[in-house]
């Protein structure tokens, strides 16, 4: 029966993780965390009975505040976003002349920008992923780049972001995942380019998924004024609603930052964890992970992710990011006990599918 709203095939850039996780499975495909938090729960369901108002700009005002105080930076350097994927639809009104989009990363800001008509690079890093400034092209006006990166879950070194920059261009960097990254050191946010915020640079951030925000789109950026300025020119008039200001102000302050750090932590035992079992498992898990998902390549992605769906649990083909292929499969970070389950189905599907392989080997031979 169609449901009116076919999901589109693994192999087209405009399928996410959240086309994977049906309701029943275990859910690795989608890298949002379990929430919200109770804390931005409460400030959202005092808010409820405003809603006959139009958001306000004291609301608007008190998010701008609590990112600005976050990241070090003035005011009129934030611009808040419908959730991080509408700074991608904005970047269109740069008019950019070339874009190059490092890849693989989220497939989103190509989408969008190409859909709006720029000429469009993809600059293929090759695996680890290491970011090599001289790979764009030097007429590229508009750079975007993923940190961590979006699936490879590579976390490039501030220095290799900065090497992009040149007179003339802008560097976009999506630092949707950041607010989880840790240093060695345990340092939170060790190679964010947003409290520094170079000439040159957009940084674009997310709420949606540290907080169990995905629903409520909750994003912002940080640029010079100048460069919100263009972004802004014609942007409708309340691109936020109340609830969503209300949610940035509580998680860009200090509770909300508090349950980052916390999660951050967590995050980085239990991803260290799941990468050592994972790898016991003979499962190739390549790079060094730093983001809340791992990628790992296996023989017949297509065929593992459809046996782990019928087994219950939900993870994401990587078919459709440029440079990578349906070999990877993204998997979120997640506690020992939901691993166990992972392992436990995955050395089910593949004693099911080398006894398949058995059977046509012995079929082939008597034929
Ligand atoms: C790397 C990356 N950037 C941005 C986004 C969009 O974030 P938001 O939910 O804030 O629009 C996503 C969503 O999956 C993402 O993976």
């Amino acid at each position: 029966m169609s449901t009116g709203r076919e999901l589109p095939d693994l192999f087209e850039p405009g399928r996410h993780g959240d086309a994977d996780a049906e309701p029943g499975l275990i859910d690795f495909a989608v890298n949002v965390q379990p929430g919200p938090p109770p804390f931005v729960r409460d400030a959202l369901a005092v808010r409820l009975g405003d809603l006959a108002a139009y958001p306000s700009a004291r609301d608007a005002d008190a998010a701008v505040a609590a990112a600005a105080v976050l990241h070090g930076r003035r005011t009129d350097e934030i611009l808040l976003l419908d959730g991080a994927a509408e700074g991608f639809e904005l970047l269109a009104r740069l008019r950019p002349r070339h874009v190059a989009v490092i890849a693989p990363s989220f497939t989103e800001p190509e989408r969008v920008l190409r859909a709006a008509g720029a000429r469009i690079s993809r600059v293929v890093l090759p695996p680890p992923w290491r970011l090599d400034a001289s790979l764009v092209p030097d007429d590229a006006d508009l750079v975007i780049v993923g940190n961590p990166t979006n699936p490879t879950s590579v976390l490039h070194p501030r220095s290799d972001l900065e090497a992009l920059i040149r007179p003339g261009r802008l560097v976009v960097v999506d630092e949707a995942f950041a607010d989880l990254t840790l240093g060695d050191d345990g340092r939170r946010e060790p190679q964010s380019l947003a409290d520094g915020l170079p000439s040159g640079v957009i940084v674009i951030r997310s709420a949606t998924k540290t907080f169990g925000l995905a629903g409520l789109r909750v994003g912002y950026l940080l640029a010079a004024p100048e460069v919100i300025a263009r972004l802004t020119a014609g942007r409708r008039h309340w691109p936020l609603g109340t609830l969503a200001l209300v949610a940035l102000a509580e998680c860009l302050g200090p509770r909300g930052q508090a349950h980052a750090a916390g999660l951050a932590a967590a995050i980085a035992a239990d991803r260290a964890a799941m990468v050592e079992r994972l790898r016991a498992h003979g499962i190739t898990v390549p790079g060094i992970p730093r983001a809340p998902y791992v990628l790992v390549e296996v023989p017949d992605g297509l065929g593992l992710k459809a046996a782990l769906r019928t087994r219950g649990c939900a993870v994401r083909s990587c078919a459709n990011f440029t440079g990578l292929g349906p070999q990877y499969l993204r998997l979120a970070v997640r506690p020992p006990g939901r691993v166990t389950a992972l392992l436990a189905a995955w050395e089910d599907a593949s004693r099911e599918a080398a006894r398949t392989a058995a059977a046509a080997t012995t079929t082939g031979a008597h034929r």
